[in-house]
């Protein structure tokens, strides 16, 4: 049963029964004392206090939660998700325990033709506080439940409050008893694992207050009327009525790992770490999209340090499942998909949430690009030094120069096996703290490492000769090394050189400087780097590869003509990109930031979604109609308010002088402020192909692209690529997709196939082995080695298998054990209930014939697991196998 009809035949039965139907909260939470909804009673809090009348006597509602206090517990217990839904019904002063009861037992024990959930009755138990005795006898009126299967408990399982002074009562919990194969018998008092809560009735009829702990609060007195709040675990019935293992495996879920899945190339349920990692994407996507859509945004505290953690942590499992590429414009998609039929808005505020989504990915793939290298490096270093934590400078260097909160490194280091000194990153946070105020009165007094600069600033500007000429007779001004004035500097040495005028661009307005060398007598420097670090002075840093210079010395300043070749393609390259983009889009597709270096473009602009492939081709097109017209590039200086009124663009945020530069491409075609430099016809730019879009941010989108040489380099690679791929299938290019496309479908096709074929060869398998036991003292033996490779599910499907042939008449027990794909050996034993009677366990067996591999292992009476080292004692394990149980029975009798 799909969890839309879950929720539909939940909030039927109450309306059929007089409630009306509320639609669920928001997820940030209407109570102030609650960062969110954590359950169906929220909302509802004022009405079960008395404080403010109820506008209905019944209502009942499916509600949004959210509870993260156990977030890294996701994926690893099955149990722990931080998204659920609440199903309840409530009575406000109206009915109280018998209607309760009453309305609970009929829906889920109803048949499902019949509308209700079709739970056996035979199988429900529940849980009542130690002693209410009236809670005991309505569930024999009610329900005929017998005694046995009506457990009492004490505060802390079965009485109920949010953790806040407010409203409480005792409750009655419903649990479902999921089989044998889940644990041992003696409902939930035993084992909540085999006997699952499904669904939590509470008496509400106190108010209390100085809570301390789940059993550890003062009752005030009784609420003014005695009212009912219950919660069902939607996403628990889900995965009972599916009949599946678990609320990750449920269809409002289970889609997003499936598709995780085939993004990573990792098999769900083939490997634990993996599995918990699909579990954490599957669990956080859904989370985020849920949160997202109730308006919070990512930030570093309260509700959005919750989301940027969900978000974060699924991108990242997506990583260590082995998925690099941008991952939530896969998944997230596929979440809502799962979503919409019950929450719809997903669908129509699907461009919001998208883009605040993907813009928090973006921001954290590069974080997680640098840091993690150095994480590794120093996790690497600690455990080679022998030490299991981390120190405290690491931590604080991750957070202070890569962002990584210190969440993330304790994760980190916790999946390494190590700890991390926390003191020390808080200390030297606060050290940090202390700095950054001296730093400002240090600054507000005119000292620090400028000085030189301005100094040097002082004698004057430092004239840009690059426009007219890449090649100038100038002198050196001044060398700054580290901050100081220094007279001269030798070979090998990287120091910053200041010159009377320079004809090298210094990065500015997207475009990287320019490379080149400076010279003088017996003297050769490479510059590295441009920039102007104070308004007016450039400085080149540069390396010394031959002689000394000094102070003073004429030089001779050569831009490499290559390199400002491609600068100036990159950069027209980039206009152009931004006029194409306002042609296709509108006028409101702005650029707010850009970089180029030779043969490389990248714009950023206000979009508010992604570019699909055809106006992509579209802009690409504009583009490349530009550089063939030929169109003249003119640079003209004009006052700002000049160039306002002709319409130049200008960069938003970005302050400029009076008098501005506007380089123009075909007259208003393209008309920008900008200080770089250019070709002199769009034509020299040769092409530009754009590569990728992406987004940035909310409402801003990036492309990029490359131009000139490396645009043809780039679309040439591409054809060699689709060549290639032709060559090897056999037929024309354009005949690729549909051939791929066709294998595609055979290969699936021949994967079920497969699938198939090794299940009835499985079935066929069991029923020769069944058929081939060996009668050991009276019980029915089949033991068997399974092929190489063969994993601990494979193994579990036949004993299972072979098991179920033999029913229940005589004690039978089917063993497999086989060399697993690493080469480790793994056995499986099942026994039959009729052996387990005489002694013979799964987990006994196991346990022995594990030791003769090397290892260990054993488990449940029924089932049982377990493994070694040694593949090739895997005989000698299965012989100890019949010996063990030929020894139970015979010393029984
Ligand atoms: N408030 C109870 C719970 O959350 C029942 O709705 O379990």
């Amino acid at each position: 049963m799909e969890t839309a009809e879950i929720r539909r035949r939940f909030l039927d039965h109450f309306e059929r029964n007089g409630h009306t139907v509320v639609p669920s909260a928001s997820l940030i939470s209407p109570d102030p004392s609650l960062l969110f909804t954590v359950a169906g009673m929220v909302p509802f809090i004022p009405y079960l206090t008395g404080q403010q009348a109820a506008p209905w006597p019944r209502a009942t509602s499916v509600q949004k939660c959210i509870r993260t206090q156990d977030i890294d517990e996701v994926g690893k217990t099955t149990r722990h998700g931080t998204f659920f839904q609440m199903n309840g019904n409530f009575s406000f002063g109206d009915y109280f325990k018998e209607g309760a009861i009453e309305f609970a037992w009929d829906l889920i024990t109803r048949s499902q033709d019949d509308g209700g959930y079709g739970f056996d009755p035979a199988k429900i138990w529940v849980t009542i506080y130690h002693d209410d005795d009236e809670a005991a006898a309505l569930w024999k009126k009610v329900a005929d439940l017998p005694e046995e299967r009506i457990q009492r408990r004490g505060l802390i399982d079965n009485y109920w409050h949010t953790g806040q002074a407010g409203p409480g009562g005792p409750c009655s919990e419903i649990y479902v008893d999921r089989g044998p194969e889940y644990g041992p018998d003696g409902g939930p008092l035993v084992d909540e694992d085999r006997f699952l809560e499904i669904w939590n009735l509470v008496f509400m009829q106190e108010e209390i207050t100085d809570v301390r702990a789940k059993d550890d609060f003062r009752v005030v007195g009784d609420l003014p009327s005695k009212n009912i709040d219950t919660g069902m675990g939607m996403e628990r019935v889900s995965y009972l009525l599916q009949g599946v293992e678990n609320m990750y495996e449920i269809d409002q879920v289970y889609p997003v790992i499936e598709h995780a899945s085939e993004l990573s190339g990792k098999r769900y349920g083939a490997e634990h770490d993996d599995d918990v990692r699909l579990r954490v994407v599957g669990d956080h996507v859904r989370s985020a999209l849920m949160l997202i859509g109730d308006g919070v945004t990512p930030s570093n505290e309260g509700r959005g340090y919750v989301l940027r953690r969900l978000l974060r942590r699924s991108v990242r499992a997506m990583r260590l499942l082995g998925f690099d590429d941008p991952a939530l414009p896969e998944l997230l998609p596929v979440s809502r998909d799962a979503m919409k039929a019950a929450y719809p808005e997903l669908e129509s505020d699907f461009a919001r949430i998208s883009t605040i989504a993907y813009a928090e990915e973006d921001t954290f793939r590069k974080t997680l690009q640098t840091g993690t290298q150095i994480f590794d490096l120093a996790a690497t270093e600690t455990k080679q030094a022998g030490r299991a934590t981390l120190a405290g400078d690491t931590a604080f260097k991750l957070h202070d120069t890569y962002g990584f909160p210190i969440d993330l490194t304790l994760e980190m280091a916790a999946e390494q096996g190590l700890a991390v000194d926390e003191e020390g990153f808080r200390r030297l946070m606060a050290e940090q703290r202390e700095r950054a105020k001296a730093d400002a009165r240090a600054k507000k007094t005119g000292h620090g490492d400028m000085s030189a600069y301005r100094q040097l600033r002082d004698i004057g500007a430092t004239p840009f000769t690059g426009y007219q000429e890449l090649s100038t007779d100038t002198r050196i001004r001044g060398l700054v090394r580290d901050g100081v004035g220094v007279p001269a500097a030798s070979e090998g040495e990287i120091v910053e050189v200041i010159l009377d005028r320079t004809p090298f661009y210094a990065e500015s307005g997207g475009q990287e400087s320019d490379a080149g060398t400076i010279t003088a007598d017996g003297a050769e420097l490479e510059v590295l780097d441009v920039q102007r670090p104070i308004k007016g002075l450039v400085v080149h840093r540069v390396r010394v590869v031959r002689g000394e210079i000094t102070t003073g010395q004429e030089v001779l300043a050569v831009v490499d003509p290559e390199w400002r070749v491609g600068a100036c393609q990159a950069h027209s390259g980039t206009h152009v990109v931004h006029a194409a983009l306002r042609e296709v889009l509108g006028p409101q597709a702005l650029q707010s930031g850009s970089y180029n270096k030779p043969g490389y473009l990248r714009l950023d602009f206000s979009w508010g979604q992604a570019l699909g492939p055809e106006t992509r081709s579209e802009v690409e097109e504009a583009a490349n109609l530009g550089i063939r017209r030929d169109l003249p590039v003119s640079a003209t200086y004009m006052p700002l308010e000049k160039a306002q009124e002709i319409g130049a663009l200008a960069l938003f945020g970005e302050t400029y002088d009076e008098e501005v530069r506007v380089v123009e491409m075909g007259g208003e075609w393209s008309r920008e402020l900008c200080g770089g430099t250019h070709v002199a016809h769009s034509s020299q730019i040769g092409l530009v192909t754009l590569t990728g879009e992406s987004s940035v941010g909310a409402g801003s989108r990036r492309v990029e692209g490359f131009v000139g040489i490396e645009g043809f380099r780039y679309l040439a690679k591409e054809r060699t690529l689709v060549s290639q791929l032709a060559d090897m299938l056999n037929v024309q290019p354009e005949q690729l997709p549909e051939r791929v496309s066709r294998l595609v479908g055979q290969v699936r096709d021949a994967e079920k196939k497969l699938t198939q074929m090794q299940k009835s060869a499985l079935g066929a398998k069991a029923a020769e082995l069944a058929a081939s036991a060996r009668d050991v003292y009276g019980v029915w033996l089949v033991t068997h080695e399974m092929d190489e490779g063969s994993t601990a599910d494979d193994l579990r499907s036949l004993v299972l298998d072979v098991r179920g042939r033999f029913g229940n008449e005589r004690p039978a027990v089917a063993a497999s054990a086989a060399a697993g794909p690493n080469g480790r050996p793994v056995i499986v034993v099942a026994a039959n209930e009729e052996a387990r009677r005489r002694g013979v366990t799964a987990g006994g067996l196991v346990k022995a014939a594990a030791q003769v591999l090397g290892g260990g292992g054993g488990g449940k009476d029924d089932v049982a697991q377990g493994g070694g080292t040694d593949a090739s004692k895997i005989a000698e394990a299965l012989g100890e196998v019949e010996h063990v149980v030929a020894e139970t029975v015979t010393r029984g009798s």
